[in-house]
């Protein structure tokens, strides 16, 4: 059997795990979900979510995908062979389908924005006329598939050359590049005359708002944010060489999503504060708002071609990830060419991407199980198929896998420095923290 492919360096499969967790998720996800939930206290609650839930679940995929250098399905197949745990691995397939198909569709918007941005249509600073641009955009039934298309061919060129000539190659200059641009915006935003009262609707929380949705919503945006619960990690885990440390490379990328997310907000809040705008405008946050700053301000015209730009590429580095999980599955269950996988992914992709774009317009009245075709894919993998599929992961290591395997992968950097106390927290919370969180979500979130 020919060599299974890989990550070339350390430095190329950091930037590929961060470049799929930060993305929309990051930039225009908690932004919104922070104004809509009150800020600091939002922010508080889902650091702990990422630090108690999320990272054992991110330990537990990599351990799977590293261990058995296979796909979603053919991970369980190898670790647990003529069982029905393989089965597991649709629910990562589909996931991922799902969540490609509505991201690709706000994947597409923001290449529209971009294209706004470079003929410089946000002079007119008006948050109505702007908002007007915005439901025109995503209501047409012929604009925003073109760029849909747009975004699918080029997440599947990158697919396409492969793990380290695709993947590796443009997450390496594409991550410090928007690492750079954020946050040059992030200053340009909190030295604006009255960015105060945003700081402060960042960092200083207030309890009294939270509610039982905001605690919801902190749990879902921490599965989203981080790629956890639909193989993603363990796809790309699987491409990780022995030597790297899996707890090491699990928590930089969790640091690298955190610290995107916060300098999003910091890039956002203290500008929507400055111009009195409402911070719980919601999911047109950054698409009415920000072209609203931007006409405002100094070099503003230079900032929104940087801003949509950097929001293309942190969408299109996480993209990727989501089609690899479909592509690796296709082709090594199905013994496809890569060229074959991807043509077949995007087949079903973009049938089911152009329902959630039409169903922003002419299809918006189609409903099923009352969501229209983009709030179902979104709804029913955030809410659902992610926490279940996380789920599983850490069952299958806390419960079938060996103890003893499991230190082996935690540990097989070679640097045997973790201390048993480490260890066993690590264990445990695979073990039994994150399996009992994540079904008290599941279960709240169906009643
Ligand atoms: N984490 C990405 C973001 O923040 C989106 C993403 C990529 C994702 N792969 C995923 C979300 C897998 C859930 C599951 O935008």
């Amino acid at each position: 059997m020919a060599q299974r492919e890989s990550f070339g360096s350390s430095f190329g499969a950091l930037v590929a795990l961060a470049g799929s967790a930060v993305g929309l998720g990051n930039l225009w996800r908690f932004p919104y979900l922070v104004g809509t939930n009150g800020g600091a206290a939002f922010i508080i609650i889902y650091l702990a979510f990422v630090l108690l839930l999320a990272l054992p679940i991110m330990y537990s995929e990599f351990i799977i995908g590293r261990r058995s250098q296979s796909n979603v399905f053919g991970a369980y197949k190898v670790l647990a062979p003529k069982t029905k745990w393989c089965n597991i691995g649709f629910v990562y397939v589909l996931g991922s389908l799902a969540i490609i198909s509505f991201y690709c569709v706000v994947g597409g918007w923001t290449i529209a924005y971009l294209w706004k941005a470079v003929t410089f249509r946000f002079s007119m600073a008006d948050t109505e006329v702007l908002g007007s641009m915005f439901s025109q955009t995503v209501t047409s039934s012929t604009q925003p598939l073109a760029f849909m298309l747009i975004f699918l061919a080029a997440t599947g060129l990158i697919v396409l050359a492969g793990i380290k000539d695709g993947i590796e190659r443009y997450t390496k200059v594409m991550m410090p590049l928007l690492f750079v641009i954020v946050v040059i915006v992030a200053i340009r935003s909190v030295t604006l005359p009255g960015s105060g009262a945003g700081l402060e609707f960042l960092f200083r929380p207030d309890f009294s708002k939270v509610t039982a949705g905001t605690i919801i919503d902190a749990l879902g945006q921490a599965f989203f944010s981080l790629s956890i619960g639909c193989g993603t990690i363990m796809t790309y885990g699987s491409y990780v060489a022995k030597k790297e440390s899996l707890v090491g490379i699990s928590i930089e990328t969790a640091i690298t999503d955190t610290l995107f997310a916060i300098i999003a907000g910091l890039a956002i809040m203290p500008a929507v504060f400055a111009f009195g705008i409402s911070p719980a405008e919601g999911p047109g946050l950054v698409f009415v708002t920000l072209p609203y700053i931007f006409a405002q301000i100094p070099f503003g015209a230079f900032l929104a071609i940087l801003f949509f730009f950097m929001l293309f590429i942190a969408a299109i580095t996480s993209s990727i990830s989501q089609l690899e999980v479909i592509v690796s599955y296709l082709k090594e269950e199905f013994s496809m060419s890569r060229k074959v996988a991807i043509l077949l992914s995007m087949a079903v992709i973009v049938t089911f991407g152009i329902l959630c774009s039409l169903s922003q317009g002419v299809l918006a009245d189609v409903k099923i199980f009352g969501f229209n075709f983009f709030d179902l894919f979104d709804k029913t993998s955030a809410n659902i198929l992610l926490p279940v599929g996380g789920f599983f992961a850490v069952i299958f290591v806390g419960w079938k896998m060996k103890r003893e395997d499991v230190k082996d992968e935690l540990t097989s950097s070679g640097i045997r420095k973790y201390s048993p106390l480490f260890f066993n927290f690590i264990y445990y919370s695979i073990k039994y923290l994150a399996p009992i969180v994540v079904a008290v979500i599941l279960v709240s979130g169906l009643i």
